[in-house]
């Protein structure tokens, strides 16, 4: 079968508002489409989008026998701090290599490490909500991003006074992600890159000196088989700690909270009549925070009995799988007793979210304080305009 061709129109207006009802039809029409603009192969279905972010013969580095400049997304010498930030990002690596940084890091970063940050976060998330009542205010801006950059910043054992500078750089490196990314959008994320590494570097330089109880410690002290984690590879990690951790988070809250509106679900007590758990899984599938990653063809394969051929990209729809109507019944519906929780929005294989326990207690912490009122939508928000990382520009609310 030829994979069909089509133009994927990830900066269209009108397919950001709502993009499932265009991704419901490239379902049905295959379960592999080639995007002409951007050359990638997009995976529509489900069971291909499971099947690849579980698959050895998918790569998220380039294969070692691939030459050329086209190897790798990034030009290491235009963009040599943004560069120099992924070198050793978890989401990059693949092999040995992946393995070893990942057991590192996972030692520093357990599910009782995090577990003990609770308290910290049920104060966070009631002080600003109750400092928040009875006003208008943002949703995103006056308590999603103070919450969730607080719960990192205290996790890593960054400063308060360089949350937002940490916002801030996070904010226009994450920008790099998107599948069309413009010039000054680049520059940005390049400064912001350098700022960002030099900063870390100095920061983890005092915490070698003096050590505290926190991740940056912990990953500058961490061992395994006599390994360590190199200065390098700290600053890649907790890069992107802070990047995929808090985007994801802020825009889940967002995309949630908004969806609940618009489907006339009243929050007040909706934890005491469904389970929180299945709330938050039910309500990352629906509306997905992430909505694609891409990976290489590392030799002949088929996906959904498609072929993609070696050396070839692909890039798997998280959002898209996560209505597909062969594996989740009436998926355009929300369902909180729905029995299939197993969506793709946490990724899934090797590269499985690493910091999905955080990511479930912050929201639980969060979703908990927020249930306990009805908040109302002042007005309908717009979204940022970005595909990759899906969210609102601010959401204006009363609870
Ligand atoms: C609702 C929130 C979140 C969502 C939806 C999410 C989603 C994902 C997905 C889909 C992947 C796999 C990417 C791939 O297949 O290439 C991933 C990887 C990762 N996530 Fe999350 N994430 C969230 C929150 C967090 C948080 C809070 C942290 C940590 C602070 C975190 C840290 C990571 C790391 C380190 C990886 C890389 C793992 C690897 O490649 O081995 N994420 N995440």
């Amino acid at each position: 079968m030829t994979i069909p061709e089509i133009d994927f129109p990830s900066s269209d207006s009108d397919f950001i508002k709502d993009p499932y009802p265009f991704m419901k039809e490239l379902r049905e029409k295959s379960p592999v489409v080639l995007d002409k603009t951007t050359d990638l192969q997009l995976v529509t279905r489900f069971d291909g989008v499971k099947n690849i972010q579980t698959s050895k013969n998918f790569s998220s580095s380039p294969p070692n026998d691939l030459e050329g400049t086209e190897s790798s997304i990034i030009d290491p010498k235009e963009y040599e701090y943004f560069w120099k930030t992924e070198e050793f990002s978890l989401l990059n690596l693949e092999g040995q290599l992946h393995g070893d940084l990942r057991n590192l890091v996972a030692k520093a970063f357990s599910n009782r490490q995090v577990q003990e940050l609770r308290p910290f976060m049920e104060n966070k998330s009631s002080s600003l909500l109750e400092s928040l009542k009875g006003e208008e205010f943002d949703l995103l801006k006056d308590y999603a991003q103070p919450y969730s950059i607080s719960v990192i910043g205290k996790l890593l054992g960054v400063p308060e006074d360089m949350y937002e500078k940490f916002l801030d750089w996070s904010n226009k490196i994450v920008k790099m992600y998107d599948l069309k990314v413009s010039d000054e959008d680049s520059a940005d994320a390049e400064n912001a890159a350098k700022e960002f590494y030099e900063y870390t570097l100095s920061l983890i330089d005092q915490k070698v000196s003096t050590p505290g109880d926190d991740m940056i410690t912990r990953l500058a002290h961490v061992t395994e088989n006599n390994q360590k984690l190199t200065k390098n590879q700290i600053i890649c990690t907790v890069i992107l700690l802070l990047n995929a951790g808090h985007e994801a988070t802020v825009n889940t809250i967002g995309n949630s909270i908004v969806t609940l509106a618009n489907y006339n679900i009243d929050t007040l007590n909706l934890d005491k009549t469904y389970n929180i758990k299945n709330i938050i899984e039910e309500l990352i599938r629906f509306d997905s925070p992430l909505q694609f990653f891409q990976r290489w063809v590392l030799d002949d394969d088929y996906v959904g009995g498609v072929e993609v051929k070696k050396h070839s990209k692909v890039a798997i729809l998280l959002g898209s799988a996560n209505r597909d109507a062969d594996s989740f019944m009436e998926p355009d519906q929300i369902n909180f007793e729905r029995s299939n929780l197993s969506h793709t929005s946490f990724g899934g294989g090797v590269h499985f979210c690493l910091g999905a326990h955080l990511a479930r207690l912050e929201l639980e912490v969060s979703f908990h304080n927020l249930f306990s009122n009805s908040i109302l939508l002042e007005s309908q928000p717009e979204r940022t305009g970005a595909f990759g990382i899906r969210g609102y520009k601010e959401i204006k609310v009363k609870i």
